[in-house]
């Protein structure tokens, strides 16, 4: 018996690809991935959506939180494979290039934002918040962010450009062009 026929199969390094179809922010890609692809490295790195972040790659920060069938999930948790014939949205789908949707401008104009690293998952999991809680209390949006660490904001301009953005898209307030 070979060295390699004495070692369990799981522990051998996998180098066979899997074939994969999933929409992202709309666009239908064929891909063939790792089966240890993580879907935060496939969608910055095979496909440049480089708006999702990576901080702790361990599910604890939510800077690489996007939409997987409109439910916020945090892509370093997601293997790439687990997104085969399903729809992911990056911060780069919430609005055309050039234009920012309701609750970008929320976020600017209550100064929801410092540095900026973790203002894509916030949003994506506050859009997600919206989605399911058109109405959302302070409470509310604190328990939905707290997958969500902000080191600079201390939070409190964050929940307030979710309650305005909540309250714009309720209105129908459509992404406005910033040319
Ligand atoms: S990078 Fe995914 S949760 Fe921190
Ligand atoms: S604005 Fe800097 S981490 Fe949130």
């Amino acid at each position: 018996m070979s060295i390699f026929e004495s070692i369990p199969r799981e522990n051998l390094l996998v180098t066979e690809t899997i074939s994969i179809s999933t929409s992202v922010n709309g666009t239908e890609h064929a891909l063939d991935v790792e089966p240890r692809t993580l879907l935060v490295h496939l969608l910055r790195d095979e496909l440049g959506l480089t708006g999702t972040h990576i901080g702790c790659e361990t599910g604890q920060c939510g800077a690489c939180t996007v939409q997987l069938n409109g439910a916020a999930v945090k892509s370093c948790m997601v293997l790439a494979a687990q997104a085969d014939r399903q729809e992911i949205t990056t911060i780069e789908g919430v609005a055309a290039q050039g234009s920012l949707h309701p609750i970008q401008q929320a976020f600017w104009e209550e100064h929801g934002i410092q540095c900026g690293y973790c203002t894509p998952g916030v949003i994506m999991s506050s859009l997600s918040l919206i989605a399911s809680n058109p109405d959302p209390s302070e409470d509310d949006i604190r328990h939905a962010l707290e997958g969500n660490i902000c080191r600079c904001t201390g939070y409190h301009n964050i929940v307030i450009a979710v309650r305005e953005a909540a309250a714009r898209i309720a209105r129908g307030d459509r992404p406005q062009s910033i040319r």
